[in-house]
């Protein structure tokens, strides 16, 4: 596996962020004036309450959805300039996706919910079966690789979409709301996988609205009505 190195380069440059999202001639404005950077190798977690502009700032994060106003550099590329097929491209490379739900295929293995991206990448069948049997032996689900969604718990659906997102080895991990779905004690295998891959030089950036899951980040963003009000080391 590629060892990112840490430097001090920001992966992850957004400033002055703003989302109007218009839906039959009303306007919601989700964020505004929004500005930070994430180096290489950060782990972040981002809080506020519900309907703060948590996910809408994940989205823009993740080259899901643009902003209305300001700008996105990923690794210096602006991301606002990027044609659709060129978004995609970056979003494949450079980011692994974790989700509440965990949007599994069901009735389908964890081998092959594993497999999938890698199926769409191109690569070689026995290269992606080796791939997602390494991942999902990261994850400790070695013993459950075939079982489908539907026949695993919830903490262990989430791994194997941990899994997943790692499969074309993305340097970062964007979650909203990893643990949301998940009793507590499974809650903290999944953040214990996170400070895993963090520790091998993923960055990582986490939304929730759990205290005890944004401890385990090394920075914390606060937002509230869609504004940065609080950016500061998480001293553990
Ligand atoms: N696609 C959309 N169209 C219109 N309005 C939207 C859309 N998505 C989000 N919003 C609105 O934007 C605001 C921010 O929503 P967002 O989903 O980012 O909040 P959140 O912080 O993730 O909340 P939660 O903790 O409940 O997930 C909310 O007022 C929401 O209703
Ligand atoms: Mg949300």
């Amino acid at each position: 596996m590629a060892l990112h190195i840490m430097s001090n380069e920001p992966t992850i440059q957004v400033k002055n962020l703003a989302k109007v999202y218009k839906m039959d001639g009303v306007e919601t404005v989700a964020l505004t004036d929004v500005s930070f950077k994430i180096n290489k190798g950060e782990f972040v977690a981002i809080m506020g309450p519900s309907g703060s502009g948590k996910s809408t700032l994940m989205h823009i994060l993740g080259a899901l959805d643009l902003p209305t106003a300001g700008t996105y550099l990923l690794d210096g590329q602006n991301v606002g300039k990027l044609s659709d097929d060129a978004l995609a491209e970056i979003r494949n490379r450079k980011i692994g996706f974790v989700f509440q739900a965990f949007n599994l295929l069901p009735r389908t293995t964890a081998l092959e919910n594993v497999m999938l991206p890698m199926a769409y990448a191109g690569l070689p069948k026995n290269e992606r079966q080796n791939s997602a049997q390494k991942f999902l032996e990261m994850v400790g689900l070695k013993d459950r690789m075939d079982h489908t969604s539907n026949q695993l718990s919830g903490g262990q659906q989430q791994r194997v979409a941990i899994a997943r997102a790692l499969s074309l080895n993305p340097s970062i991990i964007l979650a909203d709301e990893p643990t949301g779905n998940i009793a507590s004690a499974q809650a903290e295998e999944i953040m214990d996988i996170f400070q895993k891959l963090n520790e091998e030089g993923h960055t990582i950036v986490m939304i929730t609205h759990e205290p005890d899951i944004a401890e385990h980040a090394e920075r914390i963003i606060h937002i509230r009505d869609g504004r940065l009000v609080e950016d500061a080391l998480n001293h553990k």
